[in-house]
Parts: C-alpha cells; sequence; structure tokens
C-alpha cells in the first residue's frame, strides 16, 4: 500500500558560524493512512526538525518527501502552502492561536483562508468546538482561555480542513498531567473516529506508548522503539 507520507533518506545541516550541524542523517519513514506514530527523543536530538520537513516547514537539504506516492521537491512555495493548509493539520506546544480572536473564529480561520464563507463552515466549526468540550467558552477570546483549553481550540482548528495527517509537537508539553490527558484523550479519539493518521513528538512516555508505533531519534537517526528510560 502507498504511504500517506513517506520519508526518503531526509538528512538535514545547517550552518553555524563557520561550520555546520548535522541533525538528521538519511531519516526514513513511512506514514500509513489512519496511523498514530509517536517520536521521542532527547531535547536537541531533532524531532522539531524532523517534524517541520514532514510538514513542508522547513525544507530538508537531502533526501525526498513523498505524499501519497506523490514529490514534493518540485512544488513552489504557493502549492505547498495549499497543500498545507487542505492536508495537513498542526499542533505545537505553544498554540500559535490569534488571542485577540475568539475560540470560533479561530477554528474557522483555516477555512476562511482557504476562501470558504464564513456560514458555511461555522456550523462544522461548532460541531468541532462542542467535540472538544468547549461550547460553552465558543465566543471567548483566547487569551481569556486557560492553557488547556487553547490547546482544545488549537486541536479543532486543526481539523477544520479534514486533513488526512495531523502533526503535533508536544501538544501536551505546556500544560500540567491532567489538562494534558484530556488533550491527548481528545486527540487520540478524534483521529480514530476520523482515520486521521498522526505524528506525534512528545517527552511523555505514556502517551507515547498510546500510538500504533514509537521511534526514538538518536544521534540524528530514527530507531524504532522507545528507548526506555531509567
Ligand atoms: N535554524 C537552526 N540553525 C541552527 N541550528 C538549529 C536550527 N534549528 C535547530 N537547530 C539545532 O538543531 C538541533 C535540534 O533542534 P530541534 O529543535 O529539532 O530539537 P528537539 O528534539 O525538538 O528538542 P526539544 O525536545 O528541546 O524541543 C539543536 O541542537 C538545535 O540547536
Ligand atoms: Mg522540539
Amino acid at each position: 500500500m502507498t504511504p500517506l507520507l513517506e520519508a526518503r533518506a531526509i538528512s538535514k545541516t545547517f550552518a553555524v558560524g563557520d561550520g555546520e550541524l548535522t541533525v538528521l542523517h538519511e531519516i526514513n519513514l513511512k506514514v500509513q493512512a489512519g496511523e498514530m506514530l509517536a517520536i521521542v527523543g532527547a531535547s536537541g536530538s531533532g524531532k522539531s526538525t524532523l517534524l517541520k520537513i514532514l510538514g513542508t516547514l522547513d525544507t530538508p537539504s537531502g533526501g525526498e518527501l513523498l505524499f501519497n506516492g506523490e514529490s514534493f521537491s518540485r512544488k513552489n512555495d504557493r502549492e505547498l502552502a495549499r497543500f498545507r493548509n487542505s492536508a495537513l493539520g498542526f499542533i505545537f506546544q505553544f498554540h500559535h492561536l490569534m488571542p485577540e480572536f475568539s475560540a470560533l473564529e479561530n477554528v474557522m480561520m483555516p477555512a476562511l483562508i482557504a476562501g470558504r464563507n464564513k456560514a458555511g463552515i461555522e456550523p462544522a466549526a461548532r460541531e468541532l468546538l462542542a467535540r472538544v468540550e468547549l461550547d460553552h467558552r465558543r465566543d471567548h477570546r483566547v487569551a481569556e482561555l486557560s492553557g488547556g483549553e487553547q490547546q482544545r481550540t488549537a486541536l479543532a482548528r486543526a481539523l477544520i480542513m479534514q486533513p488526512a495527517l495531523l502533526l503535533a509537537d508536544e501538544p501536551t508539553g505546556n500544560l500540567d498531567s491532567r489538562a494534558g490527558n484530556l488533550v491527548f484523550d481528545l486527540l487520540h479519539g478524534m483521529c480514530r473516529e476520523r482515520s486521521l493518521a498522526t505524528v506525534m513528538v512528545t517527552h511523555n512516555m505514556d502517551l507515547a506508548r498510546r500510538m500504533d508505533h514509537c521511534c526514538t531519534l538518536k544521534d540524528g537517526v530514527l530507531l524504532a522503539g522507545r528507548e526506555e528510560k531509567d
């Protein structure tokens, strides 16, 4: 079966001062439709760098990225932006919502950017906010929401365009365990309901264990399985 997402020998080298720093060494990775993959690894091991490349937010120094078997190497910035908007959902450690807009407006934003009309998209946005248990906070400005509520809003926003792949970089990293578990339970349940593929970077081994697969990034190489911490 053609993978939804495939990374072939992805490398990333940064220029640092007079020298260079290679963070990723020929990473190979396949994500099938509906599959949930966790990536763990020490701080600085390159997890965010890899996730950004998988999300076409950064370009690799070498290797190739394919989505449904189609290569990205020849796509221009505009095509990539359109692809990200329609096929990918993102959640980061810090929510990147617009604080002065309401939760509902934030959830609708990717659809408005894609040119959909507000009346058409609002019912789906309301439904998503209800699903993340925020119908009572719909009209609050994001700046007035708690950290957990902000991440649940970010989750609803990530799903409004019905993406095929959700990329999450430590979505619970900034929350206490109770709020973090609720965000993860919702993320997990909603991805399963929608057969949505997910790549999630996390430091939380309990959450990594609940995904279908787990890989560890170490010394720029992706290893199958978890490195047990003692
Ligand atoms: N734009 C850049 N220029 C130079 N070096 C960079 C750049 N971005 C990241 N790095 C370096 O690459 C390495 C990996 O960074 P990255 O943010 O991917 O790590 P991480 O695994 O996500 O860490 P954390 O768990 O702390 O979030 C780090 O050593 C970092 O300093
Ligand atoms: Mg990171």
